[in-house]
Parts: structure tokens; sequence; C-alpha cells
């Protein structure tokens, strides 16, 4: 073999590995923006190792309509109308939509006013974008779905093969260490159990990134002035969106913010910010307390019970395969110092 073919050879392979480095891992984002939502947004923005595909707006802490406007206000801001938003469901599968002002402000981003949006709407409708976007890029997209589970349970539903078809799923959802919309439910699975069943039973690992980490991750007064220090627009913004979040959490007895969404964003950008442990997860449907609740077998098997007389007796175990990472822990800092250090930019 010639020394120039293997000269030719070992920089082809060279080339290789390099683009496999460099090639920003392609998102999209399904949110329900909402204060976290926003900063979820905002991280990904100002990260040269993602690409967002685009971005699909489902109901959830604001209705589908102010979420759609407060998507493409917050990409306008950004100078980013090449990013396609559309706007999806307009309610869950199978309840009344239970919007949180109380939580993101009477417009969902804070009380904070953006000026009216540049960028116009997509054609589409959420789901069918979704669709479209998995089967263009097979095995190369990660959905990031940071709201409730409505139009990925849709998309999926409609094209069951996306399941085989996307990269990874990392969702902002589920608790196993219980809810914070009601003792055992966390709100985005609380606002559409039945959609959140269906994306869990659709044959794809989840990977949960619940409030059993997002609870340790907090944003704190210290990170807004960290951001408000730099002149940024989006920095400006993010700040100023922290700030009322901070300053909510107060309300309520807490030290800081839980950055649910970003830290989900944060997973899907670096997987080693947390610790994730396999399980099967299904979404309780009918409990009367439990509805919503992100129900993990941790052992990952059932016992199988036979009648025998006047009673059952058990005759076997029945394995459950996994079907979710859960996240069981996570490093903080690592999260809050990529998070901030990524939006407040180089100085
Ligand atoms: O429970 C937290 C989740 O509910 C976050 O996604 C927040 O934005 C709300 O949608
Ligand atoms: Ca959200």
């Amino acid at each position: 073999m010639s020394l120039r073919f293997l000269l030719a050879l070992s920089l082809s392979a060279v080339s290789v590995v390099c683009a496999a480095q460099v090639m920003p891992k392609r998102i999209i984002l399904d949110t329900d923006p909402g204060t976290d939502d926003a900063l979820a947004l905002m991280l990904a923005l100002h990260s040269p190792d993602v690409k967002i595909e685009a971005i699909t707006v489902v109901p959830g802490n604001v209705t589908a309509e102010q979420g759609l406007e407060n998507a493409l206000r917050m990409v306008s801001l950004a100078n980013r109308c090449d990013i396609p938003v559309a706007g999806g469901a307009k309610h869950p599968l199978n309840q009344k939509l239970i919007t949180a002002e109380m939580w993101h402000g009477r417009n969902g981003l804070g009380n904070v006013e953006l000026p009216s949006p540049k960028c116009k709407a997509d054609a589409h409708f959420g789901p069918d974008l979704i669709i479209e976007l998995v089967r263009k890029y097979p095995h190369e997209i990660t959905l990031v779905p940071v709201g409730p589970l409505t139009n990925i349970a849709l998309a999926v539903s409609k094209d069951p093969a996306l399941a085989t078809l996307v990269k990874d799923i990392v969702i902002m959802g589920g608790s196993i260490s219980g809810g914070n919309s009601t003792g055992a439910a966390e709100a985005n699975i609380f606002n559409d159990p039945e959609a959140a069943q269906i994306v869990f039973n659709a044959g794809w690992t989840v990977t949960m990134v619940g409030l059993d980490v997002g609870n340790k991750t907090l944003l704190t007064d210290e990170h807004v002035r960290d951001l408000a220090s730099s002149p940024r627009p989006l920095a400006q913004f993010s700040a100023q969106i922290g700030k009322f979040m901070v300053s909510t959490g107060k309300k309520y007895g807490m030290e800081g913010a839980a950055m649910y969404d970003p830290l989900a964003m944060g997973v899907a950008i670096d997987p080693g910010v947390v610790t994730t442990r396999l399980m099967r997860v299904d979404v309780e449907t009918q409990g009367q307390f439990t509805r919503g609740e992100t129900v993990a077998n941790r052992e990952g098997y059932n016992e199988h019970y036979v009648l025998e007389g006047d009673h059952y007796t058990i005759d076997r175990l029945e394995k459950l395969p996994a079907n979710a990472r859960v996240c069981v822990d996570v490093k903080p800092q690592r999260f809050l110092d990529m998070f901030v250090s990524r939006i407040k930019g180089k100085p």
C-alpha cells in the first residue's frame, strides 16, 4: 500500500472524527413559555453545540395563543426568524387546560414586556412539523419537551415510527419524590396525564428530568446579578426573567428558583450533569389522589398471581422493560456555571 494512500486514508479518518465532534446537536424544543421555558430557550440560543431545528408550542403555563406569541417575541428579540416556530394543540387530550399565570406572570414571561414580534409563525401544525423534521433527519433529532406532552403524544400517535427515528427524547416532567401540582403529580404531567402515558409507552426510552433534580438546581439572586452584568439584550432579558422567578420563589419560601426547563435543556446538551437510573415508568390516569403521578417501578417487575381456591398466590415475577432514564441526581454547579457563562457570553 503506497505511502500517499495511507496518508489520504488517515486524513479522511481524522476529518470524519473532527466532523463528528463539531456537528451541533439538532433539537426540537416543545414548550409552554413560561418563565423557565424562556431560560431553556435562552440556553439553547447561546449553545454553539445546539441547532434549534424548530420550536413547537403547547398549552400549559399559558394558553396556546399566548405561548405562541411569547415564543415569537423571544425569537424576534434574538433576531432568529430562521427558526421555525409552530403552534400545536389548543388543549390537553382529555381535560381542560390549567394555566399557571400565578407562577409565570399574567403574560407568562414574568410580566416582562417584549416588543411585538417581527418573526412570523410557521404554517405547520406543531406535531406535523415534529414528524416532518424527524423524518428529514432520521436518528439525529433530540426532542426536548418542557411542557405538557400533548404535542408529542399527537405526533407519536400519528407516526409511531417516530419512537425509532429520534436520536433522543429529554423531557422536563414527572417526579419520583412527590409532586408540585398535587402531592403526587408534577405540573407538566398533571396538565395532560393521558398524553404522558402515551409518550412513556411509545417504545423509546424517555430521559426524565423531573422535580427530583430540578428542585436541587436553584437560580439565585447572585446568578441574576451575574447575568445582569452583561449588556447583551438576551442576557438582560434572562436576568429580568430570573429576577421574577427568584422573587416568586421567595414569596413561597424557596431559597431560589428551580431551573426545571433549563436543566432539561442542559441535560440534552451535557448528559453528564445528571445521574440516571433505568426504570419502568407509567403515568397514573385514574387515581383520585394520584392522577398525573409518574409511577416508577424501580425493580423492573410485578408479581404475577394465580387463583388458588379462595385466594390468589404468587406464581412468578413478570419483567417490565425499562422505558425511562430517570434523573436521580444532579451536579447543580456544573449546570448553573454552563447556563450563566453561555448566556453572558465571552467578555
Ligand atoms: O413542574 C415544572 C414544569 O411546569 C415546568 O416545565 C414549568 O415551565 C411548568 O410548565
Ligand atoms: Ca415549561
